[in-house]
């Protein structure tokens, strides 16, 4: 077995934690405020068991499924998250480990790959947009997504600013100028393998968000775009259905906590939600995902596709997800692990780990496909669900 190869997420996580320079780990890991959100990502997962059944199981087990409208081969998909600098190849790499299991992507806005590589490398993706600028350019981007072969977007709306961290926030530089490399130096010296991974590439992480690029413009840095963003005055539930009309194909609603927004958001014509908390990184004191999805899909269910990020390590947890309602999960920190752990090879382990906990999932439970899981197949505690907004 090559020695790059890790049996479980949290071995990737260990090994990422050892070879990232400090600030780029911990702008990771995240998690705003107190981290309880954060916290109760992993820990709601954590509290919900399993029922399993000891004969009659099902010899195969069928994984597949669709979201908005990708056949992908197991019910898990890349999170779109906009990091820099953890692997020279960065979305890129992504992509393909996602193409090479038969999985979608989620690329971010604050990428530091164009949409262009990106869909090359993996036509199953969705291009991430956050509201940031005029309608005008916002259609431009949504267009630029389109000619690039992108086959859906997914609007992340959950995000509000929050910017403190108890445990301090990471130094990010606005652009990595010769005096911020020398402040930089002594991390990355410390971390000799990341380094020469870049140094290897000819390529020094260069912060800036090429997909955020007005038309023939340089891109801006993630900062002069975050600022942008700031300055944005928030959409309304028009301006989503505006922006849902615009892009014309299938469109998720990304970071839903509340049964009241679910049905807005149908109202607004998505074909998709994911139950999110921005991975606990936005309003900390949300709930857990995996503990509101009950509700969400009851209301909303029979309508739309309903998927959830947020917390999601282990093939179980996928379990979890599925058979409390999700059609599917995405996934952030996992993959990001993986990524920084053993580039695009890391990215597969991540996925392949995720697929056989759920097969064993499946198996023990006596089910044999993924669409057959029920609540009923979980040990559920008492004042488990939180319903917000009904
Ligand atoms: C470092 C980091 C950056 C992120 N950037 C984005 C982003 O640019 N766009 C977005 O929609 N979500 C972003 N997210 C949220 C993820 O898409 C996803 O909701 C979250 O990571 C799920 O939680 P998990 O990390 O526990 O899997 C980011 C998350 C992390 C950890």
């Amino acid at each position: 077995m090559s020695s790059g190869w890790f049996e479980t997420v949290a071995v990737a996580q260990r090994r990422a934690r050892k070879r990232l320079p400090k600030s780029v780990y911990s702008a990771l890991v995240a998690g705003s405020e107190k981290g309880l959100t954060l916290e109760d990502n992993q820990a709601a997962f954590d509290a919900l068991g399993l029922a399993p059944h000891v004969a009659g199981l099902p010899a195969k087990r069928d994984l597949a499924t669709t979201v908005m409208g990708q056949s992908i081969s197991l019910p898990v998909i890349i999170s779109p998250t906009g990091v820099q600098a953890v692997h020279p190849d960065g979305e890129v790499a992504v992509a393909r480990a996602a193409a090479a299991r038969g999985t979608a992507m989620g690329l971010s806005s604050f990428a530091s790959k164009p949409i262009e590589e990106v869909v090359k490398a993996n036509p199953q993706t969705f291009f991430q947009m956050y509201w940031v600028g005029t309608r005008e350019q916002m259609a431009a981007r949504m267009d630029r997504a389109r000619r690039a072969g992108a086959v859906g977007v997914i609007a992340t709306l959950d995000w509000s600013f929050s910017n403190g961290r108890d445990w301090g926030s990471p130094h990010i530089p606005e652009r990595l100028t010769l005096r911020e490399a020398l402040r930089f130096a002594p991390e990355a010296l410390a971390h000799p393998r990341w380094l020469a991974k870049f140094v290897k590439a000819r390529h020094v992480p260069d912060l800036r968000v090429p997909n955020m690029a007005d038309e023939g413009k340089q891109p801006p840095t993630f900062f002069g775009a975050y600022f942008d963003w700031m300055q944005s005055a928030p959409p309304s539930w028009e301006d989503v259905a505006w922006l849902r009309e615009q892009w014309g194909g299938p469109f998720m609603l990304k970071g839903v906590t509340r049964v009241d927004d679910a049905r807005r958001a149908v109202d607004a014509g998505v074909t998709a939600i994911s139950v999110s908390n921005h991975g606990g990184n936005n309003l900390d004191g949300t709930p857990a995902p995996i503990r509101v999805l009950p509700s969400i899909a009851a209301a909303v269910g029979d309508q739309i596709e309903i998927l959830l990020d947020g917390g999601v390590r282990r093939g179980s947890d996928v379990v979890k997800a599925l058979a409390l309602g999700a059609r599917a999960v995405m996934i952030g920190r996992a993959y990001l692990w993986g990524l920084a752990a053993n580039g695009q090879k890391g990215v597969q382990n991540v996925l392949d780990i995720l697929r056989g906990g759920l097969d064993s999932g499946l198996m023990g439970l006596g089910r044999a496909s993924i669409g057959e899981l029920r609540p009923e197949d979980l040990v559920i505690p008492p004042d488990f669900t939180r319903t917000l907004g009904a």
